[in-house]
This record gives structure tokens, sequence and C-alpha cells, in this order.
């Protein structure tokens, strides 16, 4: 392919993938999520550590008992933040909704025990904070590949405030810090683009100081 070509192409992905959150019943295919989820494995990633760990939720029961369990700290959270009772059920039931309905629910982890380890703090805490960037790498891959497959999908971040929940609910090692949720399916609906900011106004030139 021509390098005119696929800059088209890049730039049709990028400017075209939006974060979908109502998806057609209609199923996806093991094979078509393997090949998403293998676009996120190409990402780059520190010390090609590769600390993204896919965790894929079919069985329907568990997933249930998950947005329960989740929806209930979740509750306690907002309700300590002075959130109205109706604004609470509100929240709640549009992530409920999407989690629940959505064809496929993935939870993204950072596998720590692949994590480079130093003798000082902070030197640990700037790993960490590579892992987490890879792993963010890795999501943004399956968004885009989802994409060029004609499916939709929606990070989500919910799974950062309970970890130890879903840690216990799935039984996953210590060592897996849940990142966040990839859903997804065949799109429902064709979201406008939510605005930008201009390159211009996000970038600082320094020439001299
Ligand atoms: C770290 C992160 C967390 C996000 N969490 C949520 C979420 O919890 N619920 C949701 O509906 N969208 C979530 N999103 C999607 C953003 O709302 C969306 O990317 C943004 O509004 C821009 O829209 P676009 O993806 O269609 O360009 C998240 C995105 C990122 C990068």
């Amino acid at each position: 392919m021509s390098l005119e070509n696929s800059k088209k192409i890049f730039q049709s992905l990028i400017y075209s993938r939006r974060s979908i959150r109502v998806f057609q019943k209609r199923k996806v295919s093991y094979k078509k999520i393997l090949k998403i989820l293998e676009y996120g494995v190409w990402a780059p990633s520190a010390h090609n550590s590769q600390p993204w760990r896919f965790i894929l939720v079919l069985n329907q029961n568990i997933r249930s008992e998950l947005i329960d369990e989740m929806s209930r700290l979740y509750k306690e959270d907002m309700i300590k933040d002075g959130l109205t009772e109706d604004e609470v059920n509100r929240r709640l039931s549009k992530s409920r909704i999407m989690l629940n309905e959505a064809p496929v629910l993935l939870i993204i982890c950072m596998d720590k025990t692949v994590l480079w380890s130093y003798k000082d703090k902070q030197r640990d805490e700037n790993e960490f904070i590579m892992g987490v960037q890879s792993v963010a790498a890795a999501i943004q891959n399956i968004l885009l590949g989802a994409h060029a497959e004609g499916l939709g999908a929606c990070w989500m971040c919910a799974p950062l405030f309970c970890r130890t929940l879903i840690r216990k609910i799935l039984r996953l090692p210590e060592e897996y810090e849940p990142q966040a949720f990839i859903i997804l399916g065949y799109p429902a609906e064709k979201p406008n683009p939510p605005p930008r900011r201009s390159v211009n106004e996000l970038t600082h030139i320094i020439n001299s100081l």
C-alpha cells in the first residue's frame, strides 16, 4: 500500500473513532475479540514488558455479580460525596445499562510482576507509572482496532475505583491491577465528535529561555 493510502486510512480511523456506549444485540465472535486484543499486544511498552492482561468475562451471572457489587461501592462513595438520591440513581443506572448490555465486557489489568523493581521508592513509583502508561497504549490500540474491525468500544475507568473488589470476585492474582473496562460490540449509535481544543492552544514551543 502506498504511503498516501495508509495516511488516508490512518486519518480516517483516528478522526472517526468514537466512544460507543449503545450496542446492537449481535454477538461478536471469539475470533474477532482475539484479533482486536492482538492489536493491543502490538502497543509499545516500557522495556517491552507487555504488562497488559485481558480478562474476558463471558459468564452472565459473574458479570451481574460484578456489576451489582461495584454499584454498591459506587453508591456508598456518591452518598459520602453528598449527592442526592436522584442523582445517585441516575448515574448508577447509566453505567449499569452500559455494562449489562454491552455484548463484550473486558477488564484490562496491569500485571505488576513484570515491572522492574528498584531499591528506592521513587523509581518503583516511576516504574508503576510506566506500566500504567503501557497499558493505556494497549487500550488505545484496542479501541482503534475495534473501530477498524467495524465494532464500537468505550474505555471506562470504574475498575480503578474498586480494584480489590474486582480481584476478589474474579479471583484474580494479587499482582493484577485492574485499570479499565472496555465494552465492545456492533454500534447502535453514531455520536457526534465531542469538541477538541486546537493543537496550537495546547502546544508550548520553546525556542529560548
Ligand atoms: C481514562 C479514560 C476513562 C474513561 N472513562 C469513561 C467512563 O467511565 N464512562 C464513559 O462513558 N466514558 C469514559 N471514557 C470515554 C471518554 O468520555 C471519551 O473518550 C471522551 O468523551 C471523548 O470522546 P470520544 O472517545 O468519542 O472521542 C473514558 C476515556 C478515558 C481515556
